[in-house]
């Protein structure tokens, strides 16, 4: 016999989260991940102090403005680290770096977008991969970068990460970008690098109260918890924010359908150019 559950969570229960999040931040929440549901939603109702996932659906509904960004807070997954997926910024250095050098050679304006970016390792990685090339005042270099989830948000704010997280750096970036803590256990980002990033909290689903055009839109491993309806608008609107020729990567495991996106071209290693 299965363990007795802490918190009573029925099929009903399950739909009625799962509907939820798919009409207001478009993740799928498929019936695999309903123990996955349940043990994030668990932490709500224990620090909440409630009886079961119908008392939540119902504290939830009564206190929308209160509860609604911790239940998305809790059902986000924000997986992510330092220079992930690398060949994506080898690409960046070898093959963007000259060709915005020479596009931008005029207005010297570099505008780049980290859509989905959690907990900030990825506009972090941008920022670090870029800062050197497109250096002020020369340059008018910036990234977004924006997340559903305003935890992560914070987190990447305050750019304090374990020394762990990032040992993948090499050791001259590490020195140049980032402040040891006395206990030696933590580092932060220092204030140069931060101050290429600006943080918003954003859902892709909803209004964009942002200005484009960009050069380049990350978007990785976002997709990837969409259905094939999600994504082909969001791609559309992506469109619309790059530059002609700018570029839109992907997370390794995420792809475009080209047939329907006919304004992007497949440029390989799930990146995209948008013919404009
Ligand atoms: C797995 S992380 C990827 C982080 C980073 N881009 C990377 O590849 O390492 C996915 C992020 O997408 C965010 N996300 C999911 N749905 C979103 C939505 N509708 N709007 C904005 N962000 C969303 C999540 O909060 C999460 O932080």
């Amino acid at each position: 016999m299965a363990p007795q559950k802490e918190f009573l969570m029925t099929t009903e229960d399950f739909h009625y989260i799962r509907d939820v999040v798919y009409d207001t931040c478009g993740i799928v929440l498929g019936e695999h991940k309903k123990e996955m549901v349940y043990s994030r939603i668990a932490r709500r109702i224990r620090a909440l102090r409630l009886t079961d996932c119908k008392a939540y659906i119902s504290y939830m509904d009564s206190h929308k403005e209160q509860e609604f960004s911790n239940f998305i807070n809790a059902i986000t997954t924000n997986l992510t680290s330092f220079f992930r997926e690398s060949h994506h910024f080898d690409y960046l250095t070898e093959t963007l770096v000259p060709e915005l050098k020479e596009l931008h050679k005029k207005d010297r304006r570099i505008r780049i977008w980290s859509a989905g970016c959690s907990s900030g390792e990825e506009p972090y990685s941008i920022a670090m991969t870029l800062a050197n090339h497109f250096k002020r005042p020369t340059w008018d270099f910036k990234i977004l970068a924006t997340d559903l989830d305003s935890n992560v948000l914070e987190k990447a704010k305050k750019g304090i990460y374990t020394n762990e997280s990032v040992t993948g750096l090499n050791s001259d970036a590490a020195k140049h970008w980032f402040l040891r803590d006395k206990s030696n256990q933590h580092c932060k980002v220092n204030d140069d690098l931060r101050s290429y990033i600006h943080f918003k909290r954003l859902n892709l689903l909803a209004k964009w109260p942002i200005k484009g055009p960009f050069d380049i839109i990350f978007c990785r491993n976002v997709v990837i918890y969409f259905d094939q309806t999600t994504k082909d608008t969001l791609f559309a609107r992506y469109a619309k924010m790059l530059r002609k020729g700018g570029y839109l990567i992907l997370g390794h495991s995420e792809s475009m359908n080209l047939k329907k996106q006919t304004q992007f071209k497949a440029l390989g290693k799930t990146i995209y150019q948008n013919l404009g």
